[in-house]
């Protein structure tokens, strides 16, 4: 493929030069004000050897920004390899992640390399990171303070020079708060932040993006007439840049002329709940309580307070004691 240029058939273009030189060979679409601003900061973040956390609603594009980072950093020579920590249960992640000897348990018939050794020199890309098991976590932290990891079934603990990036679409604050990830470990995962921005918040994007994939399918259809672009762009897309590729699919496949009509994408797009249309009204049913509002309100401020709750009742103007109370409350309601 080759490195993404200004000859969109949308006739959309504006790229900045950072978008080719950081996505290579990989094309990204980058063209809204907010992706360019992210991919700055990328470009930053890779040269570090911190750990990475690429925050991101469903969809956004959090993995292709792994990547990037990793294809940019020093290591780019060396592996990338990614595992989504929600698809495997605890004790054969374990095993993924950090090897066994032969015999360590029922089945161990062979001595295994983990993940962490395969990635030496390189990146491990933690997917899902909000859902590591506690037992993983405490063992993800040593690795990380200690540069070394410990197979299953060995005592002997040795070296490993792996960069860590995570993923998560989780608030993982959130599942601080809650008692589900270890502080320490948060701390430590997520000295750089990646947030990446909802399509709904890059709407510059949605026609570079749905071209770019209408290109990648068997059709004669290069384009969108003008009723299917308006459907596109007011649409508030909570799946994100993969349900916009789903959705253009969907157009191609059912798309008889040169350009895909209105007709020809999904019935979602049309109904109205969907709509991202400031002036439709929200059905009642899905307004929240106060409660609810309070809720995340505290635990919104609490994440910008870097999870200090002296600052984060100042903030929130409450006596200290009074935000403990509502924090236990929380934790006590999920
Ligand atoms: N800026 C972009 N330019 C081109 N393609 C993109 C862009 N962002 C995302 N995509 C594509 O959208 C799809 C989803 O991206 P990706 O898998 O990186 O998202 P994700 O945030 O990891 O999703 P999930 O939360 O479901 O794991 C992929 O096919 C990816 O190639
Ligand atoms: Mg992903």
């Amino acid at each position: 493929m080759e490195p993404i240029e200004c000859q969109n058939p949308c006739g959309v273009c504006g790229l900045d030069s950072i978008v080719p030189r950081l996505t290579g060979s990989t094309q990204v679409v980058a063209n809204s004000e907010a992706m360019q601003t992210l991919l700055r900061q990328a470009a930053r973040f890779a040269k570090s050897d911190a750990p990475v956390a690429v925050i991101g609603e469903t969809g956004t594009g959090k993995e292709i920004v792994a990547r990037i980072l990793h294809a940019n950093s020093p290591r780019s020579k060396e592996p990338f390899i990614a595992v989504n920590v929600a698809a495997l249960p605890g004790e054969l992640l374990e095993s993924e992640l950090f090897g066994h000897s032969k015999g360590a348990f029922t089945g161990a018939d062979t001595a295994h390399r983990g993940l962490f050794e395969a990635a030496d020199k390189g990146t491990l890309f933690l997917d899902e990171i909000g859902e590591m098991p506690q037992p993983l976590q405490a063992k993800l932290l040593r690795a990380l303070q200690d540069g070394e990891v410990r197979r299953i079934g060995e005592n002997k603990a040795f070296g490993v020079d792996v960069r860590i990036i995570c993923a998560t679409h989780r608030n993982l604050a959130r599942r601080v708060a809650k008692g589900l990830f270890r502080e320490d470990l948060y701390y430590r995962l997520k000295v750089l932040t990646l947030r990446i921005p909802t399509l709904r918040e890059r709407k510059d994007d949605i026609l570079p993006l749905a071209c770019l994939f209408l290109g990648d399918e068997n059709c004669q259809a290069r384009d969108f007439t003008p009723r299917a672009k308006k459907r596109l762009l007011s649409y508030a897309w909570r799946g994100n840049v993969r349900e916009l590729e789903n959705m253009v699919k969907h157009g191609a496949a059912l798309a008889t002329g040169p350009k895909v009509d209105e007709d020809d994408l999904p019935e979602e797009l049309s109904q109205l709940s969907n709509l991202a249309h400031k002036d439709v009204p929200p059905a009642p049913e899905t307004l929240k309580s106060l409660a609810e509002l309070e809720r995340e309100h505290i635990l919104r401020v609490l994440d910008a307070c870097q999870g200090s709750q002296a600052k984060a009742a100042l903030v929130l103007g409450i006596a200290r004691n009074t935000l403990w109370r509502k924090l236990r409350a929380i934790q006590n309601s999920d």
